[in-house]
């Protein structure tokens, strides 16, 4: 779609489209039910590839991460192996079930040792160790390795899929999406990785949602970045482009070149800050990032399901990762990834951001609270969408094809 072709504010042209997802309202249930939240996890988190971190977290071999993921009734060991190989195991020893290893992260040395009795895993999940051996009765090693979890990488994000047969790989799984990245330097922008985690008491869905479009910005965010995706020819931000996939979405969003940011700011985003834009020239770009190579493009929102949230600037990029606890209850990462700040003033750019980025998401944090009490309230059975609202529409539509499966 070429910038000639844009929609006008009332052509509802994205939904024209993709009119398989239909315009019709959104049932509230899927936010507030306990129900459907059982659905979707036996459904969807334990059938499907999800991000836990990236590779950069595991630099070398012994390296380990712990994720505990109560959505998918398991806890994770992520370890890199003495090949380089990064494995992933439920987190679980084989005597009598101990959680293996307690701590977040770390490195290993070579091996897992269970604080219990002392048995002991290699980092490739065999067992090495039987403490008081004779005692037991013919153990079957290979039997009593840890149990594997599906593991893979793309751009540098480590997958994991808990299904013990993964219907389709990851690559199948990303699909026409996950190509076109390539020339991105995730890891060299990432260099830097900074982020808050936060429960709240609100449904997954009612957060992730939040993300998936811009248009609330001027209202709910109108002390922080009132006009970072708008002017006054295009006072909601709309989306210059949208693209859908089998599963994963893509929203492009203009930047208001045209403001006037603060000193302080114009500081800050010359020296690499991505909390807010200013003019400048855009380099080129793999095929997937402003597909449409639109000049008036900042960032795009990558939606890749179920549970996270891939935005991509040119300099810069974030996750947000919303892990459910409960119905009503979802553990929220937010992560933002910088190159290395080599300079003082880059270093104050990166503050400046965090700052801003802090303030912004504090902003949807209490709102969604308050919002999700109200979904509960029975009220309403319904909410509706707009036009720029398309993700939160087709985050449905997907999760309807797996909760069908049942
Ligand atoms: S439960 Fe791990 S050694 Fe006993
Ligand atoms: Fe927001």
């Amino acid at each position: 779609m070429t910038a000639a072709a844009l929609p006008g504010p009332k052509s509802k042209k994205w939904h024209d489209l993709y009119p398989q997802l239909g315009t019709g309202p959104i049932p509230i249930e899927p936010y507030v039910s306990r129900e459907y939240f059982e659905k979707e996890r036996d459904l969807i988190f334990r059938k499907v590839w999800l991000i836990v971190a990236r590779v950069d977290q595991l630099p070398n071999p012994d390296d380990y991460l712990v994720r505990d993921l109560p959505v998918c009734r398991t806890s994770v060991l992520i370890v890199r192996g003495k090949d380089g190989v990064i494995r992933a195991f439920h987190n679980m020893c084989a005597h009598r079930g101990n959680k293996l290893v307690p701590e977040a992260s770390g490195t290993c040395k070579g091996l897992f040792t269970c604080k219990f009795h002392g048995w002991a895993y290699g980092t490739d999940g065999s067992l090495r160790h039987i403490s008081d051996e004779d005692s037991f009765f013919d153990p079957d090693r290979a039997a009593l390795a840890l149990t594997p979890i599906a593991a893979n990488t793309w751009q540098g994000f480590i997958f994991i899929n808990v299904d013990p047969n993964p219907r389709e790989s990851l690559h199948e799984y990303l699909g026409e999406w996950g190509s076109g990245f390539d020339g991105y330097r995730f890891s060299e922008l990432g260099a830097t990785r900074f982020g808050w985690d936060t429960e709240l008491n609100a449904n997954w869905k009612v957060i992730k949602d939040a993300f998936q479009e811009v248009w609330h910005i001027p209202s709910l965010h109108r002390r922080t970045i009132p006009d970072v995706f708008t002017d006054a020819a295009d006072k909601y931000g709309h989306a210059i482009n949208f693209t859908l996939h089998a599963r994963h979405g893509q929203i492009s969003l203009p930047g208001n070149y045209t403001r006037t940011p603060t000193k302080v700011e114009s500081f800050a985003v010359r020296h690499g800050a991505g909390a807010t834009v200013i003019k400048q020239p855009h380099a080129a770009l793999p095929a997937r990032i402003n597909a449409t190579q639109d000049p008036r493009w900042s960032i795009d929102g990558n939606a890749i399901f179920p549970n996270c949230l891939l935005y991509v600037a040119e300099q810069t990029y974030l996750t947000h990762t919303f892990w459910p606890i409960t119905e009503n209850r979802t553990l929220w990462e937010v992560r933002f990834y910088y190159p290395e700040a080599k300079t003082l003033a880059q270093r104050f750019s990166q503050e400046y951001a965090k700052v801003i980025l802090r303030d912004i998401n504090m902003e949807d944090g209490s709102t969604l609270e308050r919002t999700q009490t109200m979904l509960a309230s029975g009220a309403k059975r319904e909410i509706v969408l707009q036009d720029q609202e398309l993700l939160i529409r087709h985050h449905h539509q997907v999760a309807e094809t797996y909760l069908s499966q049942s």
